[in-house]
């Protein structure tokens, strides 16, 4: 048994978390997060400058309140773990000096995260609200796509998270976008039809009462030779169609339509190259992870579709709390690598920087 401190400040979530690592389970005591959203919306993006300076004011009460809501007292951790890479660097550094400081006052190993890492092990939390994961139990090899605001990766997980190399996500890639994220082509296109940022889900929830056959979107790389996505040539479609649209006066009107439609040509890239990587690789089960595994038509397709993948059972997605950015994922990263003796103790903390880049 761990009792990991968890802490996220790659973008605009800032986040501390308690874990405790068991052999059969990561258990989530405590996950505190504000989101930084409301604050970035009027820019339409996340603003670099802007993000880091809110992190300072806000990583020390999230720190306070996941160690008092778990009932640990600091010195009964017995690890800090930390996002290093990748994020914003500004952003990055707060979590990455707040976890400095901590781990050398408090005499504590420091374990640097990396920010995929968390999301491809955020399937083995648990909460109270679902029965956990056991990870010893799935059948390997497990394909991990990880669909998120900044990445579309596809992972080949050979065995539990206990025996991934260091390099494990340069190793295991098999598959990513050659540009947009997944997530980054719902935001894109939603700030065209003029929803609030992120665009994620207000696509998904205007496109619930929407027809996904209303309009035909491109699909990139429709080509079996390749598990690579691209997604940016979906922003100029919508845009052009919405143009067309507003000039006839129907885009308010055909909005659920358009919603849907391009909300279904992302989804349908992403399952026909899921299904391809599952295939190619004879892969017995499935992890999607990421803010875009929050996506219902996702989730759905893949309810009704699994077994045509030829995986041994249903594939498995974090709760929905645990798909968009937090430090439980981190502190659960970090415990697979505290659990391999990867910690930095002593003066090494001082070698510890934040990158921008994930570095495959
Ligand atoms: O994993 P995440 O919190 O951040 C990154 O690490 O990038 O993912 C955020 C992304 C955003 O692009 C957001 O629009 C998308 O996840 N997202 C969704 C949904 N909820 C969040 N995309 C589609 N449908 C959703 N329901
Ligand atoms: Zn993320």
């Amino acid at each position: 048994m761990s009792l990991i401190l968890g802490i996220e400040t790659s973008c605009d979530e800032c986040s501390a978390s308690v874990v405790r690592y068991q052999v059969d389970s990561i258990e989530v005591l405590s996950c505190e997060t504000f989101s930084q959203i409301l604050i970035h919306r009027p820019y339409g993006g996340v603003v670099p400058e802007i993000a880091s300076r809110n992190h300072l004011e806000t990583i020390n009460p999230m720190i306070t309140a996941a160690l008092a809501s778990a009932e640990i007292s600091p010195r009964e951790l017995d690890a800090i773990a930390v996002t290093n890479r990748p994020g914003l660097v500004g952003a990055l550094l707060v979590g990455v000096s707040a976890a400095k400081s901590m781990a050398y006052a408090l005499e504590k190993p420091l374990v640097p995260v990396h920010h995929l890492e968390g999301h491809a092990t955020s399937i083995f939390l648990n909460s109270s609200d679902r029965p956990p994961v056991r990870r010893n139990e799935i059948p390997y090899p497990m394909l991990i796509a990880v669909v998120s605001g900044g990445h579309t990766n596809l992972h080949l997980a050979p065995a539990a998270p206990e025996l991934w190399p260091l390099d494990f996500l340069k190793r295991s890639l098999v598959g990513r976008s050659r540009d947009d994220a997944a997530g980054e082509a719902f935001d894109k296109t939603a700030k065209v039809l003029g929803f609030p940022y992120p665009g994620g889900r207000w696509i998904d929830e205007t496109a619930q009462s929407g027809n996904p056959r209303a309009f035909d979107f491109p699909r990139a790389l429709p080509q079996k030779a390749t598990l690579d996505f691209s997604f940016s040539g979906l922003k100029t479609a919508v845009a052009m169609k919405a143009e067309e649209l507003r000039k006839k006066g129907e885009l308010e009107s055909r909005l659920p339509d358009l919603c849907a439609s391009l909300q279904e040509a992302i989804v349908d890239a992403l399952f026909t190259k899921i299904a391809l990587a599952v295939r190619d690789n004879r892969c017995k089960s499935l992890a999607i992870v990421g803010g875009v595994a929050a996506n219902s038509r996702l989730r759905n397709r893949l309810d009704t579709e699994w077994k045509s993948l030829g995986l041994l059972q249903p594939p498995i997605l974090p709760e929905m709390k645990y798909c968009t950015d937090n430090a439980a994922m981190i502190a659960g990263a970090g415990a697979f690598r505290f659990r391999q003796s990867h910690a930095l103790r002593g003066l090494d903390y001082l070698t510890l920087n934040a990158f921008a880049s994930p570095e495959f």
